[in-house]
């Protein structure tokens, strides 16, 4: 998408490659809205650590990114011993898939990666079938929100209000991004609209990167606080809402996504509101059968008990806002029931979430 700093504006990807350097490039997202900065990860372990740090974070970032690393680790093996090359592969593999783990996207991109190289038969062949599957993956997790776009922005009509939360924009994808896919195609259609961005604590993602996405696209927006959802749906303040997702089942159509989607989803339907999820091919998950066994991310208790932001030096700055003495649980992920969801929209088109497992060669299963 394009950004627009000090004046000038150009197009970025969330995550690129650098071939040369076989360094991973990232938005530096720790510093936006305050800083826009592109940071270079020289190693698979560096990569993997700025998807721990989230430095890169969202879905299909992560998943891109780790895809990238995955080829770089492969890339940075010296030798012809396929033996060998196939165990340093899989430690690169395990690395990259700890850092985090609710998301699938890292795994299914990773699949694919090693899917393709598997049709290498030298060192060197793989090496260079790792990059090139890493690159499909990322211009293929571009095209999908491009698609998500076109199906969602049907749902959107002059005068709405639309609620989303988290980011699942164009930094939580390579492009585009999936919640928010649908508004600039909605936008670039004519449309207008506003957009409520719940700030998403305990990291603030909505107040930090979706408002910076959508103030940097002029699509007129308000952040507001995350127990705020309620009042707003109550006054009929919200007509729409569209989430993303980290991981979303397609045997029962549950959905694992940023912490507080869920309660978002129980209010929409006790107001009525249509609650919808957008995800690219990528976050679907085929093997979990239930949503209690998807594994939610505990992250440190400092996001709870304070927060980041930057001090009149324009430093980045954390501070204590809690009672010294408390500790605190920061469950990272929730997971939404299908039955709250009222349609998941896809590049293939919206879909019920308890329909998935019927459209499933339709959405890329393969036996
Ligand atoms: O912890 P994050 O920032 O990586 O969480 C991801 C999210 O922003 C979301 O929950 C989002 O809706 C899904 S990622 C497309």
């Amino acid at each position: 998408m394009n950004v627009t700093v000090s004046g000038r504006t150009e197009p970025f990807r969330t995550v690129a490659f650098d071939a040369g350097k076989n360094s991973v490039l990232l938005i530096e997202q720790r510093l936006l809205p305050h800083e826009f900065k592109i940071v270079a990860t020289k190693n698979f372990r560096a990569t993997a650590r700025a998807i721990a740090d989230m430095v890169v974070r969202g879905a299909g970032a992560i998943g891109a990114t780790a895809a990238y690393g995955l080829a770089q680790g492969a890339r940075a093996f010296r030798g012809r011993d396929l033996k060998t090359f196939f165990a340093h592969v899989e430690f690169v593999y395990q690395t990259l898939s700890d850092a985090r783990p609710t998301a699938v996207d890292p795994v299914n991109a990773m699949s694919a990666v090693r899917a393709a190289m598997r049709t290498g038969e030298t060192v060197a062949e793989q090496q260079a079938l790792a990059l090139a599957a890493a690159e499909e993956f990322a211009n293929e997790d571009a095209r999908h929100c491009a698609e998500i776009g076109e199906h969602g922005a049907k749902l959107i009509r002059n005068g709405m209000n639309i609620l989303t939360h988290c980011n699942a924009g164009w930094l939580a994808f390579v492009d585009i991004g999936s919640a928010t896919a649908p508004l600039y195609a909605a936008q670039a259609q004519g449309k207008q609209f506003h957009v409520f961005c719940d700030e998403t604590r305990p990291r603030s993602q909505g107040a930090t990167l979706t408002a910076w996405e959508l103030a940097q696209q002029k699509i007129s927006h308000h952040i507001i606080a995350d127990n705020a959802a309620g009042h707003l749906m109550q006054h009929g303040e919200i007509d729409l809402v569209i989430v993303g997702s980290d991981r979303t089942l397609g045997r029962t159509g549950e959905v694992a996504n940023k912490i507080g989607t869920y309660t978002k989803a129980v209010l929409a339907a006790r107001h009525k509101i249509p609650f919808y999820v957008a995800i690219p091919l990528s976050t679907i998950d085929w093997k979990i059968k239930r949503g209690f066994d998807i594994p939610i991310e505990e992250r440190h208790e400092s996001e709870v008990l304070g927060a980041w932001g930057v001090n009149p030096r324009g430093q980045r700055e954390y501070v204590r806002v809690a009672n010294s003495t408390s500790g605190a649980r920061n469950p990272g992920f929730d997971v939404t029931p299908s039955d709250l969801i009222t349609g998941l929209i896809t590049p293939a088109g919206i879909i019920k979430p308890a329909e998935l497992w019927k459209h499933r060669r339709q959405l890329g299963l393969r036996d």
